[in-house]
């Protein structure tokens, strides 16, 4: 998720925070924060930028020469002053960063108030602290004992920093799912989520690994694994300088994006998707599922990506839960009088939670008495705040204008939505419940296995990177993909390009085609295959060019297409899921090679908050 940035040696620890912490504002973030031990811990956090927090720090005690720093990007508990990090326990013995989410952050919280415990915040983070001052508390421990006891009992992922207050001459760090680097130097030790706030002070660096705990004097650096054995630190030199990573090495924050998106996928799974005992949860559905249940008519608004989110979502809830949905544009629905009735569910998706076009939906709907569920990404925006209930996706900041990682998150919360409806609906068996589940749990692998093909895609992009026109087909699930992939296109290459239904293309399109025009199908094995063939046919008996994305093994649109790009075979369900990903990197690159500006394209906004 964001970032984490702490010292320990002999050098005034303000300055490298603060550097460190402006190194990694290329994560996107919402709030920042400090701690610096003294004597006694000074902690200055605030909502905003870390420019914010230097202002907020005027005048006060800044010395010191152990600290952690950190900037947040907000999943438990919206972005404020109260809910930036660092968070401090209960009696003040422990501050601590932290980058990830602690899944069952509820529970432990119930049995801390139940014993007394207050807290501050709303956050995942600060349920951490107070554990392991509970813990410490309870005797016969030192700190880093407290540190390993509370995250045995810990479900999530976590790159942490721990001060303590009654042990000041040492950093406690561990790492499980968030990563954290170690920077060795000469008689102190920095400590940061990725290389770039390090780089200029040393090249010399350990990556931690899931269940590590370091234990960091400025003279000493201990490394155990989890089960606590000495674990002997690999000392390996960074080969870049500062200049080269400040997008995590990407050239763009696009392709960051693209191939984030195993990682974002599997963060939208945790504490709902479990891998273990195949069972689904939707915490923030809870109170709502009943309706949803219950609902003759789903009412899906957004706009551009987060509407094609949104037909997926049409198909997953028809297919799976048998429930009547409408997808609707959000800047029509709220402007051509819609019948909303009492009893239906609207849902709105936006990545940004700030599109004045979703927002006024919603306001409509509210206004006529719907339950309106949101599906956004950024917690604590407008959008979660005018919904009813809703689902935050877990995909991080989404810098790149054009949404990629965003998009699978969206249509991964709907999948898991849809499966948990049908289930509760009786329409899917316990057995083929687990079986979409298991499946489920293969797509981050799966697309993984897709980003591998980066390299001959660019190729592919080279040939058409001058075309003028493109038309993308698709059917079924693959219809939405279609429209995805082509409003990619044309947004980062400004080539025109249009989606379509495969079989529409006989009623107007067929007429676009000709020798210079690529027609990118997307054809993968599914229960209009052949249908699809003979529009591929269609195609070609016009010589047009066709682009395929087929499953793994198929022989026969490689012997007609004149391109294909293999994926995985994958339950029909999840198959936007991995076929969205290579029309990603096909628009991306196609882009890059024509020089456009691939973040910031022209005339878009990342944040369309006016009509
Ligand atoms: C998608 O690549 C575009 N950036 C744009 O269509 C975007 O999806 C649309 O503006 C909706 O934004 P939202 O998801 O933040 O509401
Ligand atoms: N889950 C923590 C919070 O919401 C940390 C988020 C992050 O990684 O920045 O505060």
């Amino acid at each position: 998720m964001c970032g984490i940035v702490a010292y320990i040696g002999d050098r005034e620890a303000l300055p490298v925070l603060i550097n460190g912490l402006k190194r990694l504002e290329y994560r996107g973030y919402d709030s920042a924060g400090v701690a610096i031990l003294n004597k006694e811990v000074n902690i200055y956090k605030c909502k905003g930028k870390v420019s914010d927090l230097e202002q907020f720090m005027e005048g006060k005690d800044k010395t010191g020469k152990i600290g952690i720093g950190h900037t947040r990007w907000a999943t438990h508990g919206e972005p404020n002053d109260v809910n930036a990090h660092p968070h401090q326990s209960y009696h003040g013995k422990f501050t601590i960063i932290h980058n990830g989410i602690i899944e069952n952050y509820a529970r432990l919280r119930t049995r801390l108030e139940e014993r007394g415990v207050k807290f501050q915040s709303e956050t995942d983070t600060e349920v951490l602290a107070n554990l392991i001052e509970y813990i410490y508390e309870q005797g016969k421990t030192d700190a880093e004992l407290a540190v390993r006891l509370a995250l045995s009992k810990v479900i999530g992922a976590y790159g942490l920093v721990v001060l303590c207050a009654d042990e000041p001459d040492k950093l406690i760090a561990a790492r499980k799912g968030s990563p954290l680097v170690i920077g060795v130097g000469n008689e102190e030790y920095f400590l940061a989520s990725d290389a770039t706030p390090i780089v200029e002070y040393t090249k010399s660096v350990i990556y931690l690994n899931d269940g590590d705990v370091a234990i960091i004097r400025k003279e000493q650096l201990i490394l155990k694994t989890s089960g606590q054995d000495m674990s002997v630190p690999k000392v390996t030199e960074l080969t870049f300088d500062i200049g080269e990573i400040d997008k995590g090495g990407y050239e763009h924050f696009m392709l960051k994006e693209i191939f984030e998106q195993p990682r974002s996928i599997e963060d939208t799974f945790r504490g709902r998707v479990r891998p273990d005992d195949l069972e689904l949860h939707l915490g923030g559905l809870y109170q709502v599922m009943p309706k949803l249940v219950e609902a003759k008519r789903i009412i899906i608004i957004g706009c551009g990506t987060s509407w094609h989110a949104g037909l997926v979502g049409e198909y997953l809830f028809e297919d799976l839960a048998r429930t009547s949905v409408e997808v609707e544009y959000a800047s029509e629905f709220r402007y051509r009088n819609p019948i909303i009735n009492k009893d239906d569910i609207v849902i709105a998706i936006s990545q940004s939670g700030e599109t004045a076009d979703t927002l006024a939906a919603i306001k409509l709907a509210k206004e006529q008495g719907a339950l309106v569920l949101g599906i956004c990404n950024v917690v604590g925006s407008s959008i979660p705040r005018e919904t009813d209930a809703g689902v935050y996706t877990h995909a991080g900041p989404e810098i790149g204008v054009a949404s990629t990682k965003a998009f699978t998150c969206q249509v991964t919360v709907l999948a898991m939505m849809a499966i948990l409806v049908g289930k509760k609906k009786g329409l899917i068996s316990e057995e083929r419940f687990k079986n979409l589940i298991h499946e489920f749990t293969l797509v981050p692998g799966k697309i993984e296995k897709i980003l591998t093909k980066a390299d001959s895609i660019k190729k592919l992009a080279a040939l058409y990177k001058d075309a003028t026109n493109s038309l993308y087909l698709g059917r079924g699930y693959l219809f939405p993909v279609a429209l995805e992939g082509a409003l990619k296109l044309k947004e980062i290459s400004y080539i025109h390009a249009e989606g379509y239904p495969a079989a529409e293309m006989k009623h107007g399109p067929i007429a676009l085609i000709d020798d210079k025009m690529p027609v990118v199908v997307v054809a993968t094995k599914d229960s209009s295959y052949e249908k699809i063939v003979s529009n591929i046919q269609e195609v070609k008996a016009r010589n047009g060019i066709v682009i395929a994305v087929v499953t793994e093994g198929d022989t026969v649109i490689s012997g007609m297409a004149d391109h294909v790009i293999e994926i995985p075979d994958a339950e029909n369900v999840y198959a936007t899921l991995l076929s969205v990903v290579p029309l990603q990197l096909f628009s991306y690159y196609i882009a890059v090679m024509r020089g456009c500006n691939v973040d910031q394209p022209r005339n878009l906004a990342k944040s369309v908050t006016v009509e």
